[in-house]
């Protein structure tokens, strides 16, 4: 189904994500006929040129970062009649009045921020004194949304000046990913699951999200950043909330927020010593970390793995392990939900004894498996095995599935229908920085050296140990 006509226009128009993720991802709609004839995309940035030469760019951005789709000549040319560009200095007033005379009345406008988070003020108060942005207008922001509390207050406050809460859509793209919006739909769409999906009859819940690039390119940022701001405090900390949140009453954005919120605030403070931080070396093919943020003395974390508590009813002595890493063994992404075993065996020791494990898989082969427990085939008696009930999309659904949409794509395609469910709401990412900050600033008082690990790894041993003490273990990271 289209969405209604729109104005979007893209602050950054010209830059890396703009180019990687949120063009392509614009393209794809457009072809897939969900994005309307009347839709307009509006690039914006500093960069003197004309409408021809940005959709020159656009084109090429498309060929490079989604090849397949580009070969979709015919739509491709329609998109980019579509595709318009202005100059705009974010922190003067040129270009502004030029930006107004291209928007359209009676049109759903929606401004992306594409752009350093130390704009985000400047531009919001332009868009009000240039009368670009009514009521009903949208803006989208990006992480980083803040370094911690105080600065992600002064950003929430800066755009609370000009613009409605209803009107902000601060992007997790991890909460755009198709798995995260199925497990909600699992969670809460089957009678099986939700009355076991509490301290009584599950063990544990491990988050993991591996990757295997470095941060080579993104030093800079990355160097002040670490694996805890870039990744835990947003996109963990959401999956997080999404696993162990109360049912909301309905599907509305501000009940599901209501109770991301609820675990957040209920998260207990990290204990020192559960936490392991790491930091990648050298191999013989690529750089370490610290020469890739060209920092020979950096205590940055590449690497993070911890142990969570939420105090309340349902989680009470049910720990969460969360970790995640660069130069990691494989890129994966998973969320486990560990069972207890079952009270009492009848089938003796010998049988073995297997625990029934949900696992959530967000990239790659996005999709969930339930290992149960059965009787291993054959006449050699009864020994139990464990096979997973796959739910895997592409293969339950067949042929016939759609294409899942990347993550953008669906997030962008919110914003114009004016749905802020998968949205961080102000008050969720304060509170998610309230409790990272006080971890990040023990690391700074006690000049916490990270442990070394080697590129191609599960991480430094000690993470190991972080679940063997507790006397479990992670899973496998395999993609
Ligand atoms: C970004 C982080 O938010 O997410 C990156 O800044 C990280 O460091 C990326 O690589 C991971 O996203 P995805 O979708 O590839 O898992």
């Amino acid at each position: 189904i289209p969405v209604d006509s729109f104005d979007l226009v893209i602050f950054g128009g010209t830059g890396d994500l703009a180019r990687r993720k949120i063009l392509p991802g614009l393209f794809r709609r457009f072809a897939s006929g969900q994005m309307p004839d009347e839709g307009h995309i509006i690039g914006a940035a500093r960069s003197e040129m004309n409408s021809d030469e940005f959709r020159t760019m656009v084109k090429e951005a498309i060929e490079e970062f989604d090849p397949k789709s580009a070969k979709d000549t015919e739509n491709l040319g329609k998109f980019l009649d579509r595709v318009f560009y202005v100059a705009v200095d974010a922190n003067g007033d040129g270009g502004w009045k030029e930006l107004g005379e291209l928007l359209r009345p009676d049109m759903i406008r929606a401004f992306y921020f594409s752009v350093a988070p130390s704009l985000f003020g400047s531009i919001a108060e332009r868009l009000k004194t240039f009368e670009l942005a009514d009521d009903e207008a949208r803006i989208v922001v990006e992480k980083p949304f803040g370094k911690d509390l105080q600065s992600a207050r002064a950003l929430n406050k800066s755009l609370a000046e000009h613009f409605l809460e209803s009107q902000i859509y601060r992007i997790d793209h991890y909460l755009g990913k198709e798995t995260v919006q199925n497990l909600m739909a699992v969670r809460f769409g089957n009678m099986l699951f939700e009355p076991l999906w509490n301290s009584q009859y599950v063990d544990h819940i491990q988050i993991t999200v591996a990757e295997t690039v470095g941060v080579g390119g993104r030093g800079s940022y990355y160097d002040t950043s670490g694996a805890m701001r870039d990744m835990v405090q947003n996109h963990l900390m959401q999956l997080l909330c999404l696993i162990a949140m109360e049912p909301p009453a309905k599907f509305d954005p501000d009940a599901v927020r209501d109770e991301k919120l609820k675990v957040i605030r209920a998260l207990d403070p990290v204990e020192p010593h559960h936490i392991v931080r790491g930091q990648y070396t050298a191999s013989e093919t690529t750089a370490s970390y610290r020469e890739d943020v060209e920092n020979p003395r950096s205590f940055t974390e590449s690497f993070v793995a911890m142990r969570c508590a939420i105090s309340n009813w349902r989680w009470a002595g049910t720990p969460f392990y969360l970790r995640t890493g660069k130069r990691m063994k494989a890129r994966t992404s998973e969320i486990a939900v560990v069972f207890k075993d079952a009270p009492h065996s009848i089938f003796g020791a010998e049988a073995g004894v297997h625990r029934n494990v949900l696992s959530i898989r967000l990239q790659p082969n996005e999709g969930m498996t339930l290992g149960v427990t059965i009787k291993e085939p054959g006449p050699g008696g009864m020994r139990l095995i464990d096979v997973p009930l796959d739910m895997t999309f592409a293969e339950a659904l067949g042929p016939d599935a759609e294409e899942v949409p990347d993550a953008y794509e669906r997030l962008i395609m919110d914003v114009i229908r004016g749905n802020q469910t998968l949205f961080m709401r102000g008050d969720e990412v304060e509170a998610a920085w309230a409790w990272t900050d006080p971890l990040i600033e023990g690391w700074t008082r006690r000049n916490d050296v990270p442990k070394p690990y080697d590129t191609g790894s599960t991480g430094p041993d000690d993470a190991l140990m972080l679940m063997h003490r507790d006397g479990r273990r992670w899973r496998e990271i395999k993609e």
